[in-house]
């Protein structure tokens, strides 16, 4: 049976419905190698020495900002953190020569945030580093995909034929869903949503999602729960009722949580909000896997910039 080599070397890394299976493979693979190196006493490998890495945020993070930089240290590169809010963006500096003026002091790679969909896509037109994309708008959110994959992993769960998973609330505006939803119908899946109307977009159906009214027949049996962080700093007015009603309408309780298997997995990007979509104790309970995906988060990111700045490993797969 030919072999084919699957390599991510130069990739740049804008969306999970552009990846292949093969290379979520070799990511997940890496990111377990790169999880040892976590766990060491000396968190250092010199894997990205000599290599460059700018973090360049136009939105506020504290996951994917901080775990990129400590990825890209634990890898021995040189990590450099841009917030917006302090550069010459707010002297008015245009997307096309931020990005161009990085370029030029000699960077590997760029990892970018930004409250517009398509931004990453246009940077990687307009870029030579390496372009990873940490959230661009409602669009994508490849290494929060990545690591949810990773940790439902962890916690015995291949995504794949014969899985349910819910994903509750805020879709419409939420860049996890989105990503998730292209990743785990690619895996073969079984994705059901739900949440306010106004918040579920129409294009659901055909991308192969069963849309619910009620959050119940989604949790309904469910082996992984992924709650969405309400959006509201991308919210118009109006879109869903008050938080006390959303609480109690679309949140994840435990009284809810009883309709799930009992085995259930639930995830939360983060930031939380707590007793909104998701109430205070399902946040701390056993099944809640919210602090695992933050430790995966910086394996996943470890793997990414390795695997696209060096070429990294590859894997054989079979044709
Ligand atoms: N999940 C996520 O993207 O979190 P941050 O906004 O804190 O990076």
């Amino acid at each position: 049976m030919a072999k084919a080599v699957v390599s991510l070397a130069g990739k740049d890394i804008l969306d999970l419905a552009s990846l292949s299976v093969e290379e979520y493979e070799l990511v997940l693979q890496t990111a377990a190698e790169m999880k040892k190196i976590m766990k060491r006493d000396i968190k250092k490998v010199p894997s990205l020495r000599g290599k460059s890495i700018i973090n360049l945020f136009y939105e506020a993070s504290t996951r994917t900002r901080t775990s990129f930089e400590l990825a890209g240290k634990y890898l021995g590169a040189d990590v450099v953190n841009i917030n917006t809010s302090s550069s010459s963006v707010t002297k008015g500096e245009c997307l096309r020569d931020t990005i161009l003026t990085i370029q030029s002091m000699a960077c590997d790679a760029i990892v970018m945030r930004h409250p517009i969909e398509g931004a990453a896509v246009y940077a990687a037109q307009v870029a030579k580093p390496v372009i990873i994309n940490a959230g661009d708008g409602a669009h994508a959110h490849p290494s929060q995909g990545l690591l949810d994959l990773f940790t439902l992993r962890e916690h015995g769960k291949k995504v794949g034929k014969g899985l349910k998973m819910a994903i509750l609330g805020d879709v419409l505006y939420s860049r996890v869903a989105r990503t998730n939803i292209a990743a785990w119908t690619k895996l073969g899946a079984d994705v059901h949503v739900a949440g306010p109307m106004p918040l579920i977009p129409h294009d659901l159906k055909e991308l192969g999602v069963t849309v619910h009214k009620r959050v119940e027949e989604a949790i309904e049996g469910a082996d992984v729960i992924d709650v969405l962080r309400i959006q509201l700093e991308r919210q118009e007015k109006g879109m869903f009722p008050t938080a006390r009603e959303y609480a109690r309408i679309f949140g994840l309780n435990s009284n809810r949580l009883k309709l799930a298997k009992p085995d259930v997995t639930v995830l939360h990007p983060g930031p939380m909000n707590r007793g909104l979509e998701i109430s205070w104790d399902v946040g701390y309970c056993e099944q809640a896997a919210i602090r695992d995906e933050v430790q995966n988060g910086v394996a996943i990111r470890m793997a990414l910039l390795f695997l696209t700045v060096m070429g990294g490993k590859t894997i054989e797969n079979a044709d």
